[in-house]
Order: C-alpha cells, then sequence, then structure tokens
C-alpha cells in the first residue's frame, strides 16, 4: 500500500488507479484546490506543490539545526499534475494550504504581499510554493540565496500579469535569513521537522498495490516485469505522465524504479563516473558539475527545477528522444549504459543504444541500471551548445556537444554527441576522424569541420526551427568550439542575468 503525509494527514492508497495524478488526488479528492491546473504538461507550474523525504547527510552538517544524526528533510518543489501517487510513497506532500496557520500567513507568503507580487493569483500559490522549498532549503542550512538562485528556482512558474521583479524581490526578501526574520514573526510550523522525521520513517519501505508496483530489489523488478508483461516502467514520469494527461490514455498498471537503492546511487571510482539510472536531472547536476563544470549551463537550461526534481537521467536516456538533452553529452563523453534483467548485466556504449526513432536496445525484460561516464583527462575540453527560444524550460532546436582531446596543438581524439538534428541522438564520426592527427590551431579545420556538419545530417523542420537554420546553427557553433578552445580567455556568453 503506497503511503504518504498530505500535510500532516497520513495518506493510505490501495485501490485508486495507478495512472491518477498527485495533482487529481488533491483537486477532486481532497478539495484542496488552492493547487491549481494550467497546462496538465509540466510547463506552466500552476500545479507546483512541494516533498519532503528524508535524507541522510554524508557528513552531518553543523548549520542543519539539531540533525546530529545526520536524518534531514530535503525539500524538492515538483508539479503535481505529471506526478502520479507511486512516486510519494515515504514522502510528505505539502500544499499551499499547509502553510497558513489561522491568521498567519506563511514568511513566504506575507513577502509576496508586502512585495505586490500578485494579481490575478492564478499563478500565485505555485510561486509561493517553489519558493517555499527553496527558502526550507536555505534556512535549514542557514544560508542566504543570490538572485540567480531564486531565479533557478523560479525556472518553471509562469506569471502572465504581475510581472517577474516583485516576485523575485519577495524571494531574495524572504530568502535572505537576516530579513526573512521580520516575515517570522508569530508564524509557527504545525509540527517540527524531528515529528515529520520521525512519521515518515515508520513507513514501511514496501509500498505496492495491485495497480502501482515498487519493487526495493532487482529480484522484485524482474519479476514484476515477467508478472506484468503491460506494465510501464515509470521512474520519474515526466515524459509518460503526458500520455495520460495529453492523449488522454490509460496506464492500467505501472511499475516503478525508484526503489531500488543501487538504481539512485551515484559513485566515482577508477575515474568512472557511474550514476544509477533513476537518479534525479537535480542529484545528477550536483555531481556531475563537480566533474564537469562546463555542464553547469545546460543542466541550468534543462527544463525547470521542479522537472529536474522529478525527471532521471535513466528515463532521459531509455525514452530515446531524439531531442533529449543529456543523450548528446553523454555520447560525446564516452559514456556507456549498464542494462540489467535481474540475473545479468551487460554494457554497451551509449552511442550504440539508439536503434532507430524511439527504438533502443533495450529488451523486454530489461532496464536501464547505471550510466558510466569516464572522467576527463588533462589534455580534455568538453564544450555544450543548447539552442532553444526559451533559456529554461524549453526543447532544443539543436543540441551539440563537443570533447576533443589536444597534446602539443595535436588532435588525440574528438567525440561528438548531437540531438535535435536526426532521428536519434547520434555523434559524427567522420568530423571525429577527419580531425585525427590535425593541428588544432589551423583556421582551416573551421572549414573542413563545416563541410563535413553540412553533410551528416538531414535535420527536420518542426515549430521548433526548420532545416536551413539546425544546419546552419550546427556550423556556427562548429566554428565557435574552434574559437573557444583555441583561445581560452574566449568565452562567448549566453546567459546574462542582470538586476531588473
Ligand atoms: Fe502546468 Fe502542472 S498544471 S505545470
Ligand atoms: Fe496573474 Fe501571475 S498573478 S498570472
Amino acid at each position: 500500500m503506497i503511503q504518504f503525509l498530505l500535510n500532516d494527514e497520513l495518506i493510505q492508497i490501495q485501490d485508486e488507479p495507478a495512472d491518477l495524478t498527485l495533482l487529481d488526488f488533491l483537486r477532486e479528492h481532497k478539495h484542496l484546490t488552492g493547487t491549481k491546473e494550467g497546462c496538465a504538461s509540466g510547463d506552466c507550474g500552476a500545479c507546483t506543490v512541494v516533498t519532503s523525504e528524508v535524507a541522510q547527510a554524508a557528513t552531518p552538517n553543523a548549520k542543519m539545526k539539531g540533525k546530529s544524526s545526520g536524518a534531514y528533510l530535503k525539500y524538492n518543489a515538483i508539479n503535481s499534475c505529471i506526478t502520479f501517487l507511486s512516486a510519494l510513497h515515504k514522502k510528505q506532500v505539502i500544499t499551499v494550504e499547509y502553510l497558513r496557520r489561522d491568521d498567519d500567513l506563511h514568511p513566504v507568503q506575507q513577502a509576496m504581499v508586502d512585495a505586490n507580487a500578485t494579481q490575478c493569483g492564478f499563478c500565485t500559490p505555485g510561486f509561493v510554493m517553489s519558493i517555499y522549498a527553496l527558502y526550507q532549503t536555505h534556512n535549514q542550512q542557514q544560508s542566504t540565496v543570490d538572485r540567480e538562485q531564486v531565479i533557478h528556482a523560479l525556472s518553471g512558474n509562469l506569471c502572465r500579469c504581475t510581472g517577474y521583479k516583485p516576485i523575485i524581490d519577495a524571494s531574495l526578501d524572504v530568502c535572505s535569513t537576516a530579513l526573512g526574520s521580520k516575515h517570522k514573526k508569530g508564524y509557527e510550523p504545525a509540527e517540527n521537522e524531528t515529528q515529520i522525521i520521525e512519521r515518515l520513517q515508520a513507513i514501511p519501505e514496501t509500498g505496492s498495490n495491485q495497480y502501482s508496483i515498487l519493487p526495493t530489489t532487482r529480484e522484485e523488478l524482474a519479476k514484476a516485469l515477467t508478472d506484468y508483461p503491460e506494465a510501464h516502467l515509470v521512474a520519474g514520469s515526466t515524459d509518460l505522465a503526458l500520455v495520460h494527461t495529453q492523449q488522454l490514455q490509460k496506464l492500467p498498471v505501472l511499475i516503478s524504479v525508484k526503489y531500488l537503492p543501487e538504481l539512485t546511487h551515484i559513485e566515482s571510482k577508477n575515474n568512472v563516473l557511474s550514476i544509477g539510472a533513476a537518479s534525479t536531472l537535480s542529484d545528477v547536476e550536483q555531481v556531475m558539475v563537480k566533474h564537469f563544470p562546463n555542464l553547469k549551463e545546460i543542466f541550468e537550461r534543462f527544463a525547470s527545477v521542479p522537472i529536474r526534481n522529478q525527471a532521471t537521467i535513466g528515463g532521459n536516456i531509455a525514452n530515446a528522444s531524439p531531442i533529449g538533452d543529456m543523450p548528446p553529452v553523454l555520447i560525446a563523453l564516452n559514456a556507456s549504459v549498464v542494462l540489467d534483467n535481474g540475473k545479468e548485466m551487460r554494457e554497451i556504449p551509449l552511442k550504440s543504444f539508439f536503434l532507430a526513432y524511439k527504438q533502443t536496445r533495450l529488451a523486454n525484460n530489461e532496464w536501464v541500471h547505471s550510466i558510466r561516464v569516464p572522467l576527463l583527462t588533462d589534455t580534455q575540453q568538453l564544450k555544450v551548445y543548447k539552442v532553444s527560444k526559451r533559456i529554461e524550460d524549453d526543447i532544443s532546436a539543436v543540441c551539440m556537444a563537443l570533447c576533443i582531446t589536444v597534446e602539443n596543438n595535436e588532435v588525440k581524439g574528438l567525440s561528438t554527441g548531437f540531438g535535435g538534428v536526426a532521428a536519434i541522438p547520434s555523434s559524427c564520426e567522420a568530423l571525429e576522424n577527419a580531425m585525427l592527427g590535425k593541428n588544432w590551431q589551423q583556421q582551416s579545420n573551421v572549414a573542413i569541420g563545416k563541410t563535413h556538419l553540412e553533410n551528416a545530417f538531414e535535420p527536420i523542420s518542426d515549430v521548433r526551427a526548420s532545416a536551413t537554420y539546425r544546419k546552419q546553427i550546427l556550423q556556427n557553433l562548429w566554428h565557435r568550439f574552434w574559437l573557444e578552445t583555441n583561445q581560452s580567455q574566449l568565452q562567448i556568453k549566453t546567459r546574462v542575468i542582470e538586476h531588473a
């Protein structure tokens, strides 16, 4: 039975359909209508709620008040419209109704009032919840936030009438510890974190019911795949949920891969980063940006914070979308994918994992176990470029990742990854081979590369970009790559956040 806390109420789910979304559950079953429905596809943030779950600090943070055991609550803003109830086992779901105490608004709500940060109000509960997640996290760490962190935290929330300046001002105000204290007066949370931790820890590990299967071991997962051949595997559900909310299809049985501890394990060993396939992109971002600082921008521009808090790296690979942002990066990094069937595992280069549009080498009885990424050597440089209409929360028209090895100006290796230009995430071997042995400083490499890229792909025209535009962009990005890797001081900025 799936069990979670909805604010402070214990919820037990036995008979509800697997494809019941959290948003529908909140609004239609519990009449908590403060959470709004806008797009029902993870694009507007009107449905934002916050989850908290028990996590263990690797090294107990002295700043985390009263967390001597290392257990603390990890807060995440998520989109309830694309979350199935099976994702909530052993978590607390916090809705906007939980924030107000009698006549006292939560400090975040009061800050929104004080900054005149709402007009029609439809988006406001979603903004409040995104800011609440930021507030709780930084309050826990006794740290303040800067404008850039606020803008990232609000990346999944659309407001069409107030304008963002007062909302950002309210966020900065309340999330700065010193200023936040003025809003805290008189406000007491319903339960303290220690009580919530104890209640969540008391919920059993196993949470399956007749429609939602939540295996906790490889054996259980393999058996579930055999017992329910018609079932869908689900991880973050940010893509699968759209089948239900947009195409109105039924998903009678879901098997979640989120509850196998090894599938969310991330470790770096022998210069290889091994990432459990069900790790969220937010968790992957934290680790990968440490090892590959040049990936900071692509992660920040990958959908929005609420999506990254749910979506998984394995899901982004297994759904084999030609416009997913992780596959081009991982292909350029020569990553491999480990597939598991419960009895044995096999490892194949990610480059050869994709067969055709939405088709992969994954067998019916297999799942993606982990992704293995070799770390860069001193002579390698990685660059990733995403071109989309909006900076955040948008799909790539073109994504291009290039990793070059240069020793004494000679190209010793080049690996490439592309998204948005073919039916599958791809590389360009002709370009890789053409650059081998070249003096990288020679300008002629620009023209040679452009010719190969001109001929390598036959992209389509769609709402995001025309085929001609995509071909031109590939060539321009190649030129930029040559400039940036030859003149380290040259960094072409794509994102400038200025104070309004
Ligand atoms: Fe728009 Fe959920 S309703 S993101
Ligand atoms: Fe109207 Fe934001 S206040 S959409």
